[in-house]
């Protein structure tokens, strides 16, 4: 999507299988500054998920893989695939919540097995770039797939904008491009729907303010940044047309896990009879998962995200202050799974789905057989 009119990946590649020069948006940076980070090694590649300088799930994974292609430029020769194996453990040790992480690197695993390290460090690079390639494609049609539910939208409300509230960042800065969420947002867009996005700020690690409202204002998208809290309140004056999220992992059974806060979203959505939709590519379902409430694993964070927050003095000046009194203590739990009785539909890269098993089941029958088989939880 566009910076200042320059069109940019959140990641990309040197070009070289056999130079180690990984590119990436620095999103710790943003919104005050626009700054791209060069990593070289597996170690950079870790501190730049778990730091979050890369993050939202589509872009964790891709960082996964990439990350997966500089550990085999590392790799001795002899033990290769024993480093690697390592190399893999503490990828996948970054952040836990986000299934695309795992999956892309059980790609990457399955890649290069049985090759030597001469072999497998070009095999893995392509993998690496192929990820990247198809998170993109399926945004692309995320956004085409969720197109109609905006038109309709706009044609149910004549003579004003088309109402879209989001939690979190699921833009294009969450992929490696187009976004999930933001996908069909952007999609209107530019097909000329008057659009308008009320944009969760996200606490704690504002998300929202940050990122969403950045790449917004890039693409010229009207929105207003809204407090966490105020969503209900929108919802009940018929200010909310639909909700769209996106989600770091779903379950066979429909339940998703989404930024902290998503929850509550759904309730005031199904409360005021908001539909809610959650906007996801395949590579963030997990089909080993019968039960989401049950199976998720939940991210618990540093509490000193909840603590503290960062923000620009003056252009070029940022700062971080305390919000509670000195001492006091936080817990931070990352994210939170909506059953999937609340969640009106899925939008995918292969059309829109019901939120239940059989629905999964008709845009992914082959997956969902496979899951089943290898499936870790009851
Ligand atoms: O903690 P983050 O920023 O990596 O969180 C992930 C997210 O961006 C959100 O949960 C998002 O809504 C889904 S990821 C596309």
């Amino acid at each position: 999507m566009l910076v200042q009119g320059t069109h940019y990946r959140t990641i990309w590649t040197g070009g070289d299988p056999f130079r180690g020069d990984l590119f990436i948006i620095d999103q710790t940076a943003l919104p005050h500054a626009f700054r791209i980070a060069r990593l070289h090694t597996l170690e950079e590649a870790c501190e730049a998920i778990s730091g979050m300088l890369v993050r939202g799930a589509g872009l964790i994974g891709a960082a996964a893989a990439h990350g997966f292609w500089l550990a085999a430029l590392q790799a001795p020769d002899q033990g290769f695939h024993g480093f690697m194996e390592e190399a893999s453990a503490a990828l996948r040790a970054t952040r836990p919540t986000a299934v695309n992480l795992e999956w892309a690197l059980e790609r990457q695993k399955k890649r290069i097995a049985g090759l030597g390290r001469q072999q497998a460090v070009p095999a893995a690079f392509a993998e690496a770039c192929a990820i990247a390639d198809e998170d993109a494609d399926c945004c692309r049609r995320i956004g085409q797939n969720g197109l109609p539910l905006l038109r309709r939208a706009a044609q149910a409300h004549p003579g004003r904008p088309v109402e879209v509230l989001t939690h979190c960042n699921a833009g294009w800065l969450a992929f490696v491009d187009h976004g999930s969420a933001l996908a069909p947002v952007y999609a209107a867009f530019d097909e000329g729907l008057p659009i308008h996005v009320w944009v969760d700020e996200t606490r704690p690690r504002g998300q929202g303010a940050a990122l969403t409202s950045w790449e917004l204002l890039q693409h010229g998208v009207p929105h207003d940044i809204i407090a966490d809290n105020a969503g209900g309140h929108l919802m009940q004056r018929g200010m909310v047309d639909m909700v769209i999220t996106g989600a770091d992992r779903v379950a066979r059974n429909g339940d998703a896990a989404n930024k902290i806060g998503t929850y509550l979203k759904a309730l005031a959505a199904a409360d005021n009879h908001v539909p809610f939709y959650v906007a996801l590519p395949s590579s963030t379902f997990d089909f080993g998962i019968r039960d989401g409430m049950l199976g998720i694993p939940i991210e618990e964070r540093s509490p000193e995200e909840v603590l503290f927050a960062s923000g620009a003095l003056d252009p070029g000046r940022t700062a971080r202050v305390l919000l509670g009194p000195p001492g006091a203590t936080a817990r931070n739990w990352a994210f939170d799974v909506t059953p999937a009785r609340l969640i009106t539909g899925f939008i995918t890269e292969r059309g829109v789905c019901a939120a239940t098993e059989e629905g999964i089941a008709s845009m992914y029958p082959e997956a969902l057989d496979a899951g089943a088989r290898e499936q870790r939880h009851a």
